[in-house]
């Protein structure tokens, strides 16, 4: 087993064509309170990309292990949207690519809750969702546009130069309705004036 990442909250392994993520204790947290949040993320991480099987790409599930918090999960061979993104000159196809997968996602009424260049895997021409422990299932247009709003500012700091073009084309491809056009708008009005 390798160990490919080791981020805030999980340890990420590499075992033949499988992923294992394992949320790791975290001394800074009461005890009872990390082993709950834990198992919270692991399940909801669980349960929402089985919801997402087949509505757009993302990682299969192949096994989940609650005592110890760990997700087996489908390996996806690509690159980082992040480094995609630093690379590319040209990032219009990308972008569109990831603003119309975001809105199958939230079609499908799930909001992934910290959407990051990092969270993407682009494999080919395919663009593949990961790190849903923070996600949620729920129909509310306000959901959405936070999700949306919160994209925007971490392309802000991950993209700077890039990011005007990157989150007009990731909205062109989500083609927002009324509503939600609104509410992102509203926020991002709120934030800049802040
Ligand atoms: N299924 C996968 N296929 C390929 N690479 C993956 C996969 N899952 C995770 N990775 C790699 O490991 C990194 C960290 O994984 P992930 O984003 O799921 O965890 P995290 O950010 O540590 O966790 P969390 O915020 O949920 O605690 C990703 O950025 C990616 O490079
Ligand atoms: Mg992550």
């Amino acid at each position: 087993m390798r160990l490919i990442s080791k981020a805030a909250e999980a340890h990420i392994y590499l075992e033949y064509e499988r992923v294992i993520k394992h949320r790791v204790e975290k001394e800074y947290r009461i005890k009872k309170l990390d082993e709950r949040i834990r198992r919270l993320r692991t399940n909801s991480e669980a349960r929402n990309l089985r919801r997402l099987q087949g509505v757009i790409n993302v990682p299969r599930v192949l096994d989940v292990d609650e005592k110890t918090n760990t997700l087996t999960l489908q390996l996806i061979e690509g690159r980082l949207a992040k480094d995609v993104f630093m690379e590319q000159t040209e990032p219009t196809q990308t972008a569109l690519e990831v603003g119309a997968q975001i809105k199958r996602m939230h079609e499908a009424n799930i909001v992934h809750n910290d959407l990051t260049t990092s969270n993407i895997i682009i494999s080919g021409s395919r663009v593949f969702f990961i790190d849903f422990g923070l996600s949620e299932f729920t129909g509310k247009t306000e959901d959405k546009a936070v999700d949306l709003v919160v994209f925007n500012k971490s392309l802000k700091a991950t993209h700077p130069k890039k990011h005007a073009e990157i989150w007009v084309n990731v909205l062109r491809g989500y083609n927002p309705g009324k509503q939600v056009n609104a509410r992102v708008e509203n926020i991002l009005e709120r934030v800049r004036y802040r």
